[in-house]
C-alpha cells in the first residue's frame, strides 16, 4: 500500500483485532468494547464509500472545528467553569489547533486575550491559571506558548523575561535538578518540560542555562523505565505524556546520551494500536486521539537525534517508523464532532484538550518525513495541516521569532520595548469578555 489515497484494508484489519485468549479481566473487556465503537466508525465509514463507489475519502471537518474554537475562545469565561484554573492552557490549546487548521483569530480578540493573560501573571513570576491565581508550571508553559503564537509586539511585552527565570528558580528543587509544578507542587517530568521549554522560547543564555538546569538531564534520564518509556518520577509506569516530556526537554537541553534512545523508540512504535490506528498512553491501555501528539511527536524527535548520532542510519530514517496512514484515519474517521471538535475516542464528548493533541497528532504524521512532501490522506487541500515544532508543539515559525526577540533581552531584565507590565497579584477577576 503506498498512495496516500489508499485506506487501510477494513477486512484484514478486522483481524488484528485483540484477542483476550478467552481470559476475561475489566481490562481486556474495555478494550474490546474500545474496538467495538471503533469498528462501528470504520463500517459506517466503508459503508459510505461503497455508496459513493468508493471514491469518499476521510475529510477534516475543517471549518466546524475553527468555528468550534472561536466560538470557544470567545466564551471562555462562561463555559468551562470547572477549568477555572486551566483558562491559559485553554487558550494555548484553542490557538495552536487554530493554526493547525491555518486559521487566524481577528487582532481585536487577540489583543483581549494578551490582556486577560497579563492578568494571570503573577507579580512575582509565572503565569496562574486565572488572574490572582498562584503562577503553576503547566499554565506559565501555556501562556508563554500562546503569547509567542499570537507573537505581536503587546504579546511579547506580556512575558517578563526577569521574573519568569525567578519563578523557574523557584520552582527548582536544587537536590535533583528536578522542578515541581508550582512552589508547592508535585515534581515530575512535566515540570522540567515547561521549565525548559519556556525558558528556551525566552532565548536564555548558555551560563543561565546551565545553571538553571543543573542536574535537570541525570533526573529525566532517570525516570525512563524498564519498558523503554518514561514515567513521571523515577520508577513509576511508562506513559506517552511523561515520555514526550522528557525527551522533549532532554532535546532542548541538547544532551540524550544517557537515555536508551532504541529501548524509547521501540516502546513508543508499539503504543501504536494495530487495529484502531491511534495510540494508546501506556501498555495495556485503551487507544485515545490525545496520544497522537504525545506519542506521535516522539517518533520524528527521536529518528532525529538517532540520524544525527549515527549518519549511517540516516537515509533508513528519513520516513518516520510509525503508521502515519493508521493515525490520520483514526482521527479523521473516529474522532471528529461533524459540528467541530475533536475527540479522544469515540461516544466521548469533544474538548479543547483533545481538539489541539489529535490535530497536532495528525500534524505530526502529516509532515514528519525528512525532505518530502507531506503524507496527507484524502483530499490534500482540505486535510493537509499547518506543520507545527514537535518540541514546543508550537508554529515552527512563532519559535524562531520568539528567539528573534529575546535574544536582544538580557536575563537581567534590559529590553528596549518591555515596558513595566509586571501585573499585581490583586485579585483582579478580569476575563478575556470583562464580564467575571
Ligand atoms: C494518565 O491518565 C495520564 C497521566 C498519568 C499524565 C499524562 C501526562 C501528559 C499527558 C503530559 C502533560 C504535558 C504537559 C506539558 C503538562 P489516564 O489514566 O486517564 O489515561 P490512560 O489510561 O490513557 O493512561
Ligand atoms: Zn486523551
Amino acid at each position: 500500500m503506498d498512495g496516500p489515497d489508499q485506506l487501510r484494508n477494513l477486512q484484514q484489519l478486522k483481524k488484528l483485532k485483540f484477542d483476550d485468549e478467552k481470559y476475561r479481566t475489566a481490562t481486556s473487556m474495555d478494550q474490546v468494547d474500545t474496538e467495538r465503537r471503533v469498528e462501528k466508525c470504520y463500517d459506517r465509514f466503508e459503508q459510505l464509500r461503497y455508496l459513493d463507489n468508493r471514491k469518499a475519502l476521510p475529510t477534516i471537518h475543517r471549518l466546524q472545528h475553527i468555528k468550534f474554537l472561536e466560538n470557544m475562545l470567545r466564551s471562555l469565561s462562561t463555559n468551562y467553569e470547572c477549568l477555572d484554573s486551566s483558562r491559559p492552557w485553554l487558550i494555548y490549546w484553542i490557538l495552536n489547533a487554530a493554526h493547525l487548521l491555518n486559521s487566524r483569530f481577528p487582532d481585536d480578540l487577540l489583543s483581549r486575550v494578551v490582556k486577560f493573560l497579563v492578568k494571570c501573571r503573577s507579580k512575582t513570576g509565572g503565569f496562574g491559571g486565572g488572574p490572582g491565581q498562584v503562577p503553576h508550571l503547566a499554565t506559565t508553559y501555556g501562556s508563554v506558548n500562546a503569547l509567542c503564537i499570537i507573537g505581536t509586539p503587546e504579546a511579547y511585552d506580556a512575558i517578563d523575561k526577569p521574573t519568569l527565570l525567578n519563578f523557574l528558580y523557584r520552582v527548582r528543587d536544587d537536590k535533583i535538578g528536578a522542578f515541581r509544578m508550582d512552589t508547592d507542587g508535585e515534581i515530575d517530568v512535566r515540570g522540567a518540560y515547561c521549565a525548559v521549554s519556556v525558558a528556551k522560547l525566552v532565548n536564555i543564555s548558555a551560563e543561565e542555562e546551565a545553571k538553571l538546569f543543573n542536574g535537570t538531564v541525570d533526573w529525566i534520564a532517570s525516570c525512563q523505565t524498564y519498558e523503554g518509556g518514561m514515567g513521571g518520577v523515577p520508577d513509576k509506569e511508562a506513559h506517552g505524556g511523561y515520555t514526550f516530556c522528557g525527551i522533549a526537554a532532554l532535546a532542548l537541553l541538547g544532551s540524550t546520551g544517557k537515555c536508551n534512545l532504541d529501548a524509547l523508540l521501540r516502546w513508543t512504535v508499539n503504543k501504536q494500536m494495530k487495529f484502531e490506528g491511534g495510540f494508546q498512553g501506556r501498555t495495556n491501555k485503551l487507544v485515545d486521539g490525545c496520544y497522537s501528539f504525545w506519542c506521535g511527536a516522539i517518533v520524528p524527535i527521536v529518528q532525529a537525534i538517532i540520524s544525527k548520532k549515527e549518519p549511517y542510519l540516516s537515509r533508513i530514517l528519513t520516513k518516520p517508523v510509525f503508521d502515519v496512514r493508521a493515525l490520520q484515519e483514526y482521527i479523521f474517521i473516529c474522532c471528529q464532532r461533524p459540528s467541530g471538535g475533536l475527540i479522544d475516542k469515540p461516544d466521548t464528548p469533544p474538548d479543547l484538550y483533545h481538539t489541539c493533541y489529535t490535530l497536532s497528532g495528525v500534524s505530526v504524521a502529516q509532515h514528519s518525513e525528512v525532505d518530502a512532501d507531506p503524507f496527507v490522506i484524502g483530499d490534500i487541500l482540505n486535510n493537509e495541516l499547518l506543520p507545527t515544532h514537535p518540541l514546543y508543539n508550537t508554529p515552527p515559525k512563532c519559535v524562531w521569532q520568539a528567539f528573534m526577540h529575546f535574544q536582544n533581552y538580557d536575563d537581567a531584565g534590559e529590553c528596549s520595548s518591555n515596558g513595566d507590565q509586571t501585573n499585581q497579584d490583586n485579585g483582579d477577576k478580569g476575563g478575556l469578555n470583562g464580564h467575571q
